[in-house]
């Protein structure tokens, strides 16, 4: 008999016809730590922050940006905003290999890194959306310079250094697995990886066919050798900002997403754990993530509800009449969104709330 195989579903929903992609341009600037690639979509509105994308290791802004920003229903919110995708150093396409003894940026070099991108670009305020080591990123930036800041949308972030256990871990991993297989397991959840989908081969082949592998390593390590972020609730070093926390339920970072969520503050943040969705959400389900987005924005006072869809604008009420309560730019609760059912349930501000797609 057959056997049955479990099949991840993905959510597809390209460009319509007549919805182009926004014309790009790439630009590199220096800075103290060396040169950093950053491609800029759209153009600047007024008033309005720029959203900045931050990828996680083992991929370039196209590899982990291009399904969730190029999906759609995503069109809507992104023509509200100037996008300002950065490529950590030496992951854009068609970098060359650094040469042997470079000394790669540490994560908070590469943080550094950012204010000279601003500088360059003119633009004052963000909303940073970042995936592991991009989160972890984007979340020293946030500390350094809070001002700057108007929101974060961190996916798996893992705010803290490696402790003796993990390093032990990471290095009897590395005796027996590749660099690729260990950076898939970052990635990825076990149940992904076993499954090996068309999706998990194309991501397996990206990595391991690498033309910058080398560099890809570079970067691998110092997210390995990241410090603490050391965010404490209520302490001066935490993010001042709205934060919306993304974790898929199987993912590898779903424990350490968890525990930084109970160090921010809760008025400020939304936790978003997501069914279904593997280890990177932005890739499996950027449907729900845009919708996800979109409140998210929404409670910042940005995506009034006559942008919004029909079927967006009637689920979001529930939402936002809640967070309107403590007023305008501020939100009060954390979104948790776990099961398969098809409503989303009201939710009063500063208690849990279940969001269902
Ligand atoms: C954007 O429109 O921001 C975008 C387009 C393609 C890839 C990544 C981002």
């Amino acid at each position: 008999m057959a056997e049955l195989q479990e099949v991840q579903i993905m959510e597809e929903k390209p460009l319509l016809p007549g919805q182009t992609p926004e014309a790009a341009k790439t630009h590199s600037v220096e800075t103290p730590y060396g040169s950093v690639t950053f491609t800029v979509y759209g153009t600047p509105k007024p008033k309005r922050p720029a959203i900045l994308t931050y990828h996680d290791v083992g991929l370039n802004y196209k590899s982990c940006f291009q399904p969730l920003f190029q999906f759609g229903d995503m069109q809507e919110i992104i023509q509200n905003f100037v996008r300002v995708h950065v490529d950590a150093p030496g992951m854009q396409e068609g970098a060359p290999v650094f040469p042997l003894g470079y000394q790669y940026p540490s994560l908070d070099q590469l943080a550094d890194m950012i204010p000279c991108i601003l500088q360059y670009l003119n633009f004052s305020t963000i909303i940073g959306f970042g995936v592991g080591a991009g989160a972890y990123i984007l979340s020293r930036y946030a500390l350094n310079h809070p001002d700057t800041v108007e929101g974060l949308v961190l996916i798996n972030i893992d705010p803290n250094a490696k402790g003796w256990m993990d390093w032990a871990a990471h290095k009897l991993t590395g005796l027996t697995s590749s660099l690729s297989e260990m950076i898939l397991g970052h990635l990825f959840s076990q149940e992904e990886l076993s499954g090996n989908s068309e999706f998990i081969q194309k991501y397996r082949n990206i990595i391991s066919h690498a033309p910058n592998l080398e560099n890809i390593e570079l970067y691998w390590n110092s997210y390995n050798n990241r410090r603490d972020l050391n965010i404490e609730r209520g302490s001066d070093n935490t993010l001042k900002c709205p934060v919306m926390l993304v974790v898929g339920d199987q993912a590898p970072h779903e424990e350490a997403v968890v525990e930084c969520n109970s160090k921010l503050d809760p008025t400020q943040t939304s936790f978003l754990k997501m069914a279904d969705s593997g280890g990177q959400p932005q890739l499996t389900q950027p449907g729900k993530l845009t919708e996800a987005f979109k409140y998210f924005l929404q409670g910042m006072g940005y995506m009034a509800s006559s942008c919004m869809t029909r079927l967006s604008r009637s689920r979001t009420a529930s939402l936002t009449s809640a967070a309107s309560i403590d007023g305008n730019r501020s939100r009060s609760r954390t979104m948790s969104q776990s099961s398969e059912s098809g409503t989303l349930p009201s939710g009063t501000p500063g208690h849990t709330m279940e969001v269902s797609c």
